[in-house]
């Protein structure tokens, strides 16, 4: 039964076991984390066979020396591998280093020093303004923040950003210059976009205007967690077809498919925005590491060999998410103070608390030694407005520290809204 329909007595009793509960967590001085959206170390070794993979051959059919300076775009062999992770020509992909984070920051200062925003900021007298999912991920908004950009939420809603809300947002200030999407198995909720969300979203830049940047960070496009994978839409496809592909920029990264510390990094655009884009790195890179880009390639060589990879992951992976969805129904399940997401793929779940509750239940469980993502982290500027959302990231942790884990995070949540609904401390 819900506990909003209890009885006080009722309410008393199960305060009182919740109490208890807890106390007795805080005599086995946990030291738990729930926060890292990582592989564990078994994932990791899957990717083993990179080290030495190579054995001495570094020169492409090209003739071009993989250990020796240039080639800023990436070698052919890895572009065409991005290309079949982002579903775009190679000629349309960059192959950067091991963090797609660190396109995304170079993007956004090329649109500043390169691109328009700046004169766009100064022109108006304010801020460019960027649109913002939620929840979403915190690193995201970190760009924006560097960047003195104005965040704008908008909510996800089944099947991606309510797209209603973005063009009636971006019809009504010609400041917002772009939108961040996780269009697959989105970090934290497990969204993947519609196909009417792609369609709309590709012609947004119609209503918004060429400055206009859609980044579509697909960091979790292999990532499924069941055999039947969700399917996303073509966005350059769809935007080509409206003319609106120069505001499409593409990224992916091996981040969590080989070495999260060592792997590659993709930026898919059209050739002429990435002609620009190689224009500005030129001041910084002679060129992104070649030799590990061929060592991707020899290891994930097509999609259909990551799939099977990704398969592997899935394996160890698959469970733990199990586990935390069993225990959050076992415990949360007809409560009523909770609600949260069963992903599809991806590498969290996000809960909901009652309102104002999220901060309440990362004290609790930092108090008793399990570490969660801090309240408000999924939204920009750290701030949840109705301070309900957490984030679990299942795949770090040990199975056996999972189930003490989410035993603890369980307890916290039933304790803090109990209280809540008591009107106690
Ligand atoms: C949505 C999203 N994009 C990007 C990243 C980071 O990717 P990379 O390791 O390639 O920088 C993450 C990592 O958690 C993520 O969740």
């Amino acid at each position: 039964m819900a506990y909003q329909d209890l009885s006080t007595d009722a309410l008393k009793s199960l305060h009182e076991q919740f109490a208890t509960a807890y106390d007795d967590f805080r005599s086995q001085q946990l030291n738990l984390d729930l926060t890292r959206g990582k592989p564990a170390s078994e994932q990791l070794d899957l990717s083993n066979e990179l080290d030495g993979i190579l054995d001495g051959f570094y020169v492409l059919q090209d003739g071009t020396d993989v250990r020796n300076y240039g080639g800023i775009l990436g070698i052919p062999e890895a572009r065409a591998l991005g290309g079949e992770l982002l579903d775009l020509p190679a000629s349309q992909i960059l192959v950067g280093g091991n963090s797609s984070l660190t396109l995304m920051y170079l993007y956004f200062d090329f649109m500043f020093h390169h691109g328009g925003w700046q004169r766009e900021a100064q022109s108006s007298d304010g801020r460019i303004k960027f649109l913002c999912p939620v929840p979403g991920y915190d690193r995201h908004f970190t760009i924006c923040e560097r960047f003195d950009i104005e965040m704008i939420t908008v909510p996800l809603v089944d099947g991606g950003p309510d797209m209603e809300l973005v063009e009636s947002l971006v019809d009504s200030d010609p400041l917002i210059k772009g939108i961040w999407c996780v269009p697959k198995y989105s970090n934290p909720t497990g969204h993947t976009y519609s196909i009417e969300t792609v369609s709309r979203m590709a012609a947004l830049p119609l209503r918004a205007g060429r400055d206009f940047r859609i980044m579509w960070d697909n960091a979790y496009v292999v990532h499924h967690l069941t055999e039947t994978p969700d399917e996303l839409a073509n966005l350059m496809e769809a935007a080509f077809r409206s003319g609106t592909d120069a505001s499409v920029i593409m990224l992916a990264s091996t981040s969590k498919v080989t070495f999260a510390g060592a792997g590659i990094s993709f930026l898919g655009a059209t050739e002429a925005n990435l002609k620009a884009f190689e224009g500005y790195l030129s001041a910084a890179v002679i060129g992104f590491d070649k030799v590990n880009q061929l060592r991707h390639v020899r290891f994930l060589q097509d999609r259909d060999a990551i799939d099977n990879h990704m398969a592997k992951h899935r394996a160890i992976i698959k469970p733990k998410f199990d586990l935390v969805l069993h225990k959050l129904n076992a415990g949360l399940g007809d409560s009523g103070v909770a609600s949260w997401t069963q992903p599809r793929g991806g590498y969290f779940i996000s809960l909901d608390t009652l309102p104002g509750l999220a901060g309440e239940v990362v004290r609790l469980a930092a108090d008793v030694g399990v570490k969660l993502t801090p309240a408000g982290a999924t939204f920009p500027y750290r701030t949840d407005p109705e301070n309900r959302n957490i984030r679990i990231a299942p795949t770090f942790p040990s199975i056996s520290q999972l189930d003490t884990a989410m035993d603890v995070f369980v307890t916290c949540v039933s304790l803090a809204s109990v209280r809540e609904l008591l009107g106690v401390q």
